[in-house]
């Protein structure tokens, strides 16, 4: 839900948002009054944060706050919105638009299947049966034949009480002059279909070698391109537990046909950020299966960055023996495609591979080179143990000694790290009006030393949850804040069992004091060039604050005690 609710466009809706160098989004701030702006959105993180009074939160918190609405009606608030996005008025219109554009468009898919049929349509079953489609196929698929005509369409949906304008605006006639025409002629017609089984769009492929040789319907109001991908609707059935990626729409045909049910492809564009959260709706692994050649593996790349943005897992099947998996499977079987499906590898691999294709490793300043590309792969995974396991099939590789390698793989971390710090650091000093008001809201800590150390330790974590492995972390009743303390509970909660960590995941189980907190930790700078040193320092002050407090309430118990001791034996002295 809260996946179509972009935290700027939400935010726009109640804020002027400017955006400025950098990443962020700036405006003047809803929950305190103020004349320069210090309230900030970021799009990447999907999280807002005031300077001036400190709030923050995510896109729910922002609803919950300004609304004034509980977690769930914020929800639902949400939910609401982005089905619908407009004021009422304009809305009510605009949505029986919609009904009836997808109406139409049913109406369409049911009669382009039906001219399948038909005498006419002998070409295109023949081009079906060449492609190897079957009948069950295209009936799963709804595919159909738009007739070698300029109007058979148009008639049959004005005969069904349709406007002119109506299909102009489903794009489904096209106008020149005074007339209109039929978009889609002679070609085998695939309805784009969404998760909820409306049919949003077609898809049209010539039925020869003509140009172009496939025709989409254009962005209408109930189609979105980027926003959708041809047989989610029929994929996110699947039990198989992944999402396979293609390029084509004859590959997904293809795929699906041979028992491959998870098959998915984008629209004729490039795969998109909305594309890929809608597949991490279904799943949390992606296999691209996209064609072998040089533009097909340029893609792959760029899908690898998108898909790996939303925690997917995401492995690249390696094309070989066919150009696509429709002709992979013409021609050798679908066991041949579950072979290349098996051994698809892990998109470090896939990069590493890529990069090496790139050198030749036989000299010293190749072999530099490559490593040098190679580091800043491996230096992004999250893992400890990954980054150990890579470094040493890097040293094997380039035959260097595997301690140099990992050495340099992790320096090349802290700088990573270093650097993404830095900027975002940068980017927010750039926000006016900084820290002054902020102090304001600053949470008063019993023990300001120990609350230091829980603070540096959870915003280690929250930003690299890689850092706990191997080593053991304090026990949360030893944290002084009991804010801190139940931010850290929950942060460990989700690492120990290898859960993401996020702000909108950890929201659900913290107050919004706490969330705003959290957001003001992570925007602090984090220096983890030796956070493993840093991460010791904080444990260790976090012990040894504990045991003083320990040591001092015992103390404090014992003197009362004896004060309590002192108050009897007076009383009864007293009264003796
Ligand atoms: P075959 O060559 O029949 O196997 O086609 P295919 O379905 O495998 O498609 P291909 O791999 O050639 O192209 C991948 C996708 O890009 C298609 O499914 C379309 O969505 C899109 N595409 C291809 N050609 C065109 C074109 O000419 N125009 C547009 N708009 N999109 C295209
Ligand atoms: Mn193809």
């Amino acid at each position: 839900m809260t996946d179509r609710s972009d935290i700027v466009e939400v935010v726009s809706s109640y804020v002027r948002l400017t955006k400025r160098s950098g990443a962020n989004y700036f405006g003047l701030c809803p929950f305190h009054s103020e004349k320069t702006p210090s309230f900030s959105v970021s799009p990447d993180r999907q999280s807002y944060h005031c300077f001036g009074c400190g709030k923050g939160g995510d896109v729910i918190g922002f609803i919950m706050e300004i609304e004034n609405l509980s977690f769930p009606e914020a929800v639902e608030f949400l939910a609401k919105r982005a089905n619908m996005k407009l004021p009422e008025e304009v809305n009510d219109r605009e949505s029986k638009k919609r009904t009836r554009m997808l109406a139409l468009n049913r109406d369409a898919a049911r009669w382009f299947y039906e001219q399948l049929h038909t005498p006419q349509a002998q070409i295109a079953r023949a081009y079906m049966e060449k492609r190897r489609i079957g009948p069950a196929t295209a009936k799963n698929f709804g595919l159909g034949y738009a007739p070698n005509n300029w109007r058979d369409l148009m008639d049959a949906m004005k005969a069904k009480g349709y406007t002119d304008q109506e299909l102009f605006e489903a794009g489904l006639i096209r106008r020149r002059e005074r007339s209109s025409y039929d978009t889609f002629r002679n070609r085998l017609m695939f309805p784009v279909i969404d998760v909820r089984g409306n049919v949003i769009g077609f898809s049209g492929r010539i039925l020869d070698d003509g140009e172009p040789k496939y025709m989409n319907s254009p962005d209408t109001l109930v189609f979105d391109k980027g926003r959708n991908l041809f047989a989610l609707n029929l994929a996110k059935k699947s039990k198989s537990g992944y999402i396979i990626l293609s390029e084509g729409n004859i590959d997904v045909v293809s795929l699906h046909q041979a028992g491959f049910d998870s098959a998915v492809a984008s629209l004729g564009t490039s795969l998109t950020g909305e594309q890929a959260r809608l597949i991490s709706r279904y799943t949390n692994e992606v296999i691209i299966a996209y064609d072998g050649d040089g533009a097909g593996i340029k893609a792959s790349q760029r899908a690898i960055g998108i898909l790996e943005k939303l925690d997917l897992k995401v492995r690249v099947l390696r094309m070989s023996g066919a150009k696509d998996p429709d002709e992979l499977i013409r021609t050798k079987g679908p066991e041949a495609f579950r072979a290349l499906l098996e051994a698809s590898e892990n998109q470090v691999d896939y990069r590493l591979r890529s990069i090496a294709a790139k050198y030749v490793l036989d000299s010293p300043e190749q072999k530099y080179e490559f490593l040098k590309e190679a580091y800043g792969v491996v230096a992004r995974l999250p893992d400890q143990a990954q980054r150990d396991l890579y470094a040493s099939r890097l040293a094997e590789q380039v035959g260097v000694k595997e301690d140099a390698v990992r050495g340099d793989i992790e320096k090349t971390r802290s700088q990573l790290i270093r650097r993404a710090r830095t900027s975002e650091t940068r980017a927010s000093a750039r926000a006016p009006d900084r820290p002054a008001a902020a102090q304001g809201r600053k949470l008063y800590f019993d023990d300001p030393r120990a609350a230091a150390a829980e603070q540096g330790l959870i915003r280690l974590l929250f930003l690299d949850a890689g850092c706990a492995r191997g080593v053991t972390l304090p026990e949360s009743v030893e944290f002084s804040s009991p804010e801190l303390r139940h931010i850290y509970e929950a942060l460990c909660e989700r690492i120990e069992r290898h859960a993401p960590v996020s702000l909108s995941l950890l929201r659900e189980t913290l107050s919004s004091e706490e969330v705003d907190l959290l957001v003001r930790l992570d925007q602090e700078p984090v220096n983890l060039s030796n956070g493993g040193q840093a991460m010791a320092d904080y444990i260790s002050i976090i012990h040894d604050r504990y045991a003083e407090r320990q040591a001092a309430s015992a103390q404090k118990r014992a003197s009362d005690d004896l004060m309590a001791m002192r108050d009897k034996y007076r009383a009864t002295k007293a009264y003796k």
